[in-house]
């Protein structure tokens, strides 16, 4: 989720072009940012931590940077701190190559290796380096196979080598020192889109960078490589074969193309949960396996963990609820989930056999922060769960797992919330395996469905029509109450947060077999009582609680999946059937159309979604 930006003109200059471009991306809130400009036969390049402005600062607004070829770039750190060092542009180690890079190359720790047998040497931590060095050992190899070639061509075909060789997801924008005046992207899961002008091309990552530039695009597709000079665009297949690719007139108005045409932010980071998901597990599943190479435990500290505590705040704290009914269920380790601003309170019973789970979007959360401090105070170790690197919480912890989600600007969290719960099964599915606690066949099954979970969380996002419709009916509620057992209890507390935060209607979850001790009388005509009832074992059990409500005239809003609707059929005012999976992972379904209820909600309200009165995204104090 980083920002690629690029020009090549025959008369402006690159950097000013580029540091523009940059803050436009930068509402995402970034870590560092970097330009190169080619110029002469050389790469002129200057890097900083931090905001845009820092960049622009040292770069005295483009002006040190003189040249009309140019790449850009803001990180959202995935690998290596977000410091200098690792901040893009990245120059090959033969010198040849300056490349910008967003998504995961997956594979790039064996690359790593391959390339440091032949020579290569490498600056920073990052894989965007491996792909530089990647492409310029292909391109050495190419101009030694084919000497006759024109330079443009052997680099386009050794940026294709390369990428055959490359797992996960990229968008590059390169330079070649050889090659003044020319731009070269390539793609393959990440987007990037190329602005046309007479004034010269605007290589982005993000239509709405270079939107006050142009209104012409060329998308490009997977796998297809660019080579942009200031006349224009020549784009090849994978195979290197031409093709005929014609800009396309993007009329979005600029702050809807930050939206990417969505009207929220909010539900931009709904629709980006398949994606963010898959980020997050795809490195982590190996053959049919949990393989945490991010994370540095041994398994003999892990078969003897003791207890485990979860600590967060807000969302990340349901997320432990969830988490705690797995690792219960499947790793037989008692769990406490505890909110973090009581922790240090608590006076937690901890010692080194006692594993701490700090959850946190940002990894700046003060309470959480307090926490993990308060767990190492008293002996125990810390694992995090965290988005941001090099947050607080993840450089205090022990040991970091982090959530892929890209920045999140909706103040009511959405992607990360699901990320971490992504993370927070693969916790489980590791301690059981290397205790022992799960059969063979529940731990492949699980695995399985947790491959497909992406493709189904799309499914439960086409449910948005009837989402949005059953918010028309009931964005007028006063109160409302949100009743589910064991999994879907947890998933309940998250669709009640998220009701109340952006739609400002009085909600609360409850267990639903807890209703008649007190909740229950505050049922009346017409208040309506949203059921999730996804977990099959106690579905039954769930719509019995929900006929004691019905029968004193609440009504009832039903989240089943298929296999549990039946016991629904004759009771639910309206039904949502969320797609089957693997019990363990139900949440990750249940939630979603809960969001998008919350939202719809909040948007028939007119309220103000992604920056709701009184909240901040990152809460820096206790
Ligand atoms: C604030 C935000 C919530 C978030 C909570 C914890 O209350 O509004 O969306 O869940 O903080 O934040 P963290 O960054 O630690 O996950």
């Amino acid at each position: 989720m980083c920002g690629i930006v690029g020009f090549t003109g025959s008369r402006d200059q690159a950097a000013p072009i580029c540091l523009d471009a940059l803050t436009k991306l930068e509402y995402r809130g970034y870590d560092s940012a970097g330009i190169c400009v080619l110029s002469g036969g050389e790469f002129n390049l200057i890097k900083a931590q931090g905001y845009v402005k820092i960049l622009a600062e040292k770069t005295d607004g483009g002006r040190a940077l003189p040249g009309t070829t140019g790449i850009g770039h803001t990180r959202w750190a995935t690998h290596g701190e977000p410091n200098e060092t690792n901040a893009h542009p990245h120059i090959s180690s033969g010198g040849l190559f300056s490349i910008v890079h967003n998504g995961i190359i997956e594979n790039y720790a064996p690359l790593r290796e391959f390339l440091i047998s032949r020579g290569y040497e490498f600056t920073s931590a990052t894989d965007t380096e491996v792909a530089a060095c990647m492409i310029e050992f292909f391109f050495r190899e190419t101009r030694e196979e084919k000497p006759n070639e024109t330079p443009e061509a052997q680099v386009v075909e050794a940026i294709s080598r390369a990428a055959r060789r490359m797992t996960g997801s990229y968008a590059f924008g390169i330079l070649y020192k050889n090659c003044p005046d020319r731009i070269f992207a390539a793609k393959r899961e990440s987007p990037l889109f190329i602005g046309v002008s007479p004034e010269g091309q605007y290589l982005t990552s993000d239509i709405a960078a270079s939107l006050h530039k142009t209104r012409e695009f060329i998308t490009l597709a997977d796998h297809e490589i660019a080579l942009i000079s200031p006349e224009g665009v020549k784009v090849f297949s994978g195979e290197l074969d031409e093709l005929e690719k014609k800009p396309e007139t993007v009329d979005w108005d600029v702050e809807a193309a930050e939206k990417a045409g969505y009207e929220h932010f909010m539900i931009k980071e709904i629709f980006e949960q398949p994606e963010a998901v898959k980020k997050t597990i795809s490195g982590r599943i190996k053959n049919g396996r949990v393989v945490l190479d991010d994370l540095d435990i041994s398994e003999e500290y892990l078969k003897n963990i003791s207890r485990i505590y979860i600590t967060a705040c807000g969302t990340a704290s349901y997320v432990g609820v969830a988490a705690k009914y797995n690792i219960e269920r499947y790793c037989r380790i008692p769990v406490e989930v505890v909110i973090a601003s009581e922790f240090r309170y608590c006076e937690p019973i901890l010692d080194e056999t006692t594993l701490v789970i700090a959850i946190s979007q940002s990894g700046t959360t003060a309470d959480t922060i307090a926490a993990v401090r308060e767990a190492k105070r008293r002996g125990a170790k810390v694992l995090s769960i965290v988005n941001v690197v090099g947050s607080v919480i993840a450089t205090e912890s022990d040991w970091t797992l982090l959530t892929l989600a890209g920045p999140e600007i909706c103040v009511a969290s959405t992607k990360a919330y699901s990320t971490q719960l992504a993370v927070s099964y693969l916790i489980a599915l590791r301690l059981a395996e290397v205790r022992g606690t799960i059969s063979a066949g529940e731990y492949a099954a699980i695995i399985a469905d947790l491959q497909r979970l992406p493709e189904a969380m799309k499914t439960a996002l086409a449910l948005k029509p009837e989402l949005s419709y059953l918010a028309s009916r009931y964005f007028i509620a006063n109160d409302v109450y949100f009743i589910g057992r064991n999994i879907d209890y947890a998933v309940t507390l998250e669709g009640s947060l998220k009701l109340k935060e952006i739609s400002y209607i009085h909600s609360e979850a409850y267990a639903a077999g807890e209703l008649k001790h007190g909740p229950i009388a505050l049922i009346e005509n017409g208040t309506l009582v949203v059921t999730v009832a996804a977990y099959a074992p106690l579905a039954e059990k769930t719509a019995s609680n929900a006929v004691e409500v019905k029968t004193r005239g609440a009504r009832i809003l039903a989240f089943t999946t298929e296999k549990t609707a039946a016991h629904f059929k004759e009771i639910a005012d309206n039904m949502i059937v969320i797609p089957d999976i693997h019990e363990a992972l139900l949440p990750s379904l249940a939630v979603v159309p809960l969001q998008m209820f919350a939202y719809y909600v909040a948007l028939g309200r007119g309220c103000e979604i992604d920056k709701p009165r009184n909240l901040a995204k990152s809460v820096t104090v206790e």
